[in-house]
């Protein structure tokens, strides 16, 4: 994938060029390129004058950040156990229906990823499906495909 790493100088001249901004740098890079584009870590580590093994390590240890490109609308449907109770393998099921891939995969258009959590602590109104940053609650299946179409 092609991305235009022109704004890169400009995330790190937002931070202090050392090691400790390392996680800040990525969460910016991560929020620019909805994800840690190999180029993108490279050049971290060099502004940070790190080895690029430490920026892997972080990058890989957190689940905020990830390595792979994800779609334009994240979809992340809650498994925890309150959720897990009332039907959220169902409410997966709809949904990756929907999109056509599986929790996990993005659309080839890049439009949806679709993501499976733990708790996200809002198990009173299990179950939970996130869109985005947006939280519904008591999801059923017969409405959670409309959840993903008017996800946008
Ligand atoms: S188990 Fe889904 S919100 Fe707690």
């Amino acid at each position: 994938m092609k991305h235009d790493f022109s704004h890169l100088p400009d995330i790190f001249a937002r931070h202090q060029q050392r090691p400790e901004a390392l996680i800040m740098i990525l969460q910016d890079i991560q929020k620019e390129y909805r994800y840690l584009p190999c180029e993108a870590l490279q050049e971290t580590a060099k502004a940070l004058n790190v080895p690029l093994s430490k920026v892997f390590s972080v990058a890989t240890f957190y689940n905020a950040f990830s390595l792979n490109p994800k779609g334009k609308n994240v979809v992340r449907i809650c498994v925890g156990t309150a959720c897990h109770i009332r039907g959220a393998a169902l409410i997966r099921d709809q949904i990756e229906n929907a999109l056509s891939i599986k929790a996990g995969q993005t659309t080839p258009d890049m439009e949806f990823s679709i993501e499976v959590v733990a708790c996200v602590g809002a198990c009173a109104m299990a179950p939970v499906v996130i869109v985005n940053e947006q939280y519904h609650g008591s999801v059923k299946p017969s409405n959670a495909k409309r959840l993903v179409k008017g996800g946008k």
